[in-house]
């Protein structure tokens, strides 16, 4: 459900970015294959791109669905830890979607597979900041659920503003600064999916939150989740005039960022007028 909700997002930014035909794509943490599929259709039938994850099921998972897709030819996967990866080969492009979050040194694992770019290859990551998700106005079964995800992740150790830390970590990778741009999606309506997909999300996560410790079934109340945040959206129309129909959600993907960079070849001219400017 995530990736149907994205997958325009992710399209316009590999676009941006420049995936064309012809070209050779890493896709690292490319789980059961969305982001490798999408990569396949814009380098078409004379590119090629590997996927890697470090999930045996998930490759399974994306292993047939490329099959279905019709582009085994193009596209390979692999499982690996992406802590230790070292491909042997080079790529024109390296991508990744909501994988760096979960990297213990998103830095070093930049670093590591920039070296394997051609001069003028580029690099595009895709993170969430959760921190930015809102509601609008605010419902409590809503900031109720955003806390827990977020409590969820920062206790079990992974990045809940990967999105805010991208520019740094492109910098502390030694990498010049990224070009970055912000979006999402803004949600509302009776017929949205946003209470669905927020009810999957909290499904998806639920024994991780029982294991950090955050909450239980019982207190989440999964299974009318969805109906209860559209309730509390919707539920209060009748009694109040049509202006308060204004519900929206901003999606838990409310900010994507893109990362650009062309010529790391150039890498060591660009740091020395990085320290440059600093002098001055
Ligand atoms: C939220 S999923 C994103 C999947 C895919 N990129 C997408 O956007 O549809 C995160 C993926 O990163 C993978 N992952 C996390 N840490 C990893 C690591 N150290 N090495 C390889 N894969 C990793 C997980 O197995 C999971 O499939």
């Amino acid at each position: 459900m995530q990736s149907a909700f994205i997958r325009d997002l992710t399209e316009d930014v590999l676009k941006r970015a420049g995936l064309r035909p012809g070209m050779r794509v890493l896709d690292i943490g490319c789980g059961v294959g969305d982001v490798a599929l999408l990569a396949g259709e814009l380098v078409g039938p004379t590119g090629s791109v590997l996927g890697v994850d470090r999930s045996a099921a998930s490759i399974k998972t994306a292993e047939r669905r490329v099959a279905q897709a019709r582009q085994h030819a193009r596209i390979r996967l692999a499982v690996a830890d992406l802590d230790s990866f070292v491909p042997d080969e080079t790529f024109d492009a390296v991508v990744g979607r909501l994988v760096l979050m979960y990297l213990p040194d998103p830095a070093a694992t930049l670093r590591r597979l920039a070296s394997h770019l051609r001069p003028g290859g580029i690099l595009v990551f895709q993170e969430l900041s959760m921190p930015s998700i809102r509601s609008v106005p605010d419902t409590p079964q809503f900031l109720q659920c955003k806390s827990w995800i977020m409590e969820t992740f920062e206790r079990t150790g992974f990045e809940t503003d990967m999105g805010g830390k991208l520019f740094a970590t492109f910098l502390t990778a030694g990498l010049p600064g990224p070009q970055m741009i912000s979006a999402g999606r803004a949600e509302g309506g009776h017929r949205s999916l946003i209470y669905a997909y927020m009810a999957a999300t909290m499904q998806s996560l639920l024994s991780a939150m029982e294991r950090a410790g955050v909450t239980t079934a019982d207190e989440v109340g999964i299974d009318d989740l969805a109906e209860r945040l559209l309730f509390m959206a919707y539920g209060f129309i009748e009694q109040l005039p049509p202006i308060f129909l204004l519900h929206a959600i901003l999606l838990p993907i409310n900010v994507v960022r893109l990362i650009q960079v062309r010529n790391p070849g150039l890498l060591r001219k660009s740091r020395m007028i990085f320290l440059g400017e600093q002098r001055r």
